[in-house]
């Protein structure tokens, strides 16, 4: 079966590629309100997309027609912002905090997670996460007529739980299984990693 997306709606593209790019990585946002508080929500159009500069793209869906989502508007109007990955237990939160509240109002608080203050940077991170990469706003490309906001952040620094830290070959190697990252499938489902299989790449 070929399934010709130009004949589709926005939503029935949606419902056919998040349930074929998977399963997909979550970044879990915590960007500055402005007003004193910060917000949080998942977004699972994420991905790695250079390494000099070291940037990664979240895209960011409009909240209605001609309001964009507080993440994106918090990251136009305030550049930083803090891409968690979270884990197998916070399954819950990460889908607690994709409700909408009022505009200015915060998830964290909302939900009762806690935040650790980072040192030399400007917003603190989620205190249970074992990753939270620290990222400042490189740019932002508005895609088609909705429009979706392709956002791409510089990443400063990576914060690393002592926890999940390990080496092999002299190098840093992040232990996959301690870490134990949710990702997303189509619809309501997750998934969390199943066997990890190694194979040399050839010379
Ligand atoms: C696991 C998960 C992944 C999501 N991924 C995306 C995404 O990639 N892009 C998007 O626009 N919304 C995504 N959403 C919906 C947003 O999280 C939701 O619209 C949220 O209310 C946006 O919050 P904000 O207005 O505070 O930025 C996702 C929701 C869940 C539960």
């Amino acid at each position: 079966m070929i399934i010709d997306l130009s004949e589709k709606s926005p939503t029935e593209i949606y419902y056919t590629l998040i349930q074929s790019i998977i399963p997909r990585p979550i970044a879990w946002v915590l960007s500055d309100n402005g007003n004193g508080t910060n917000n949080l929500a998942p977004f699972s159009y994420f991905s790695g997309v250079s390494s000099k500069p070291p940037i990664v793209s979240i895209s960011v869906g409009p909240k209605n027609p001609g309001h964009k989502k507080d993440t994106w508007r918090n990251i136009e109007e305030r550049k930083n912002f803090v891409i968690h990955i979270a884990h197998e237990e916070m399954a819950e939160a990460v889908t607690a905090s994709s409700a909408s509240l009022a505009d200015g109002q915060s998830e964290i608080d909302h939900l009762g997670l806690e935040t650790i203050p980072v040192e030399n940077w400007p917003l603190p991170r989620l205190k249970e996460c074992r990753i939270a990469l620290l990222c400042e706003k490189f740019a932002i490309h508005e895609i088609g007529k909705a429009p979706m906001g392709l956002i791409l952040g510089n990443v400063k620094a990576v914060y690393l739980d002592n926890t999940i830290i390990t080496t092999e070959n002299n190098r840093l190697k992040i232990d996959a299984k301690k870490l134990n990252p949710l990702a997303r499938l189509g619809g309501d489902d997750y998934t969390t990693l199943g066997n990890i299989i190694t194979i040399k790449r050839p010379e």
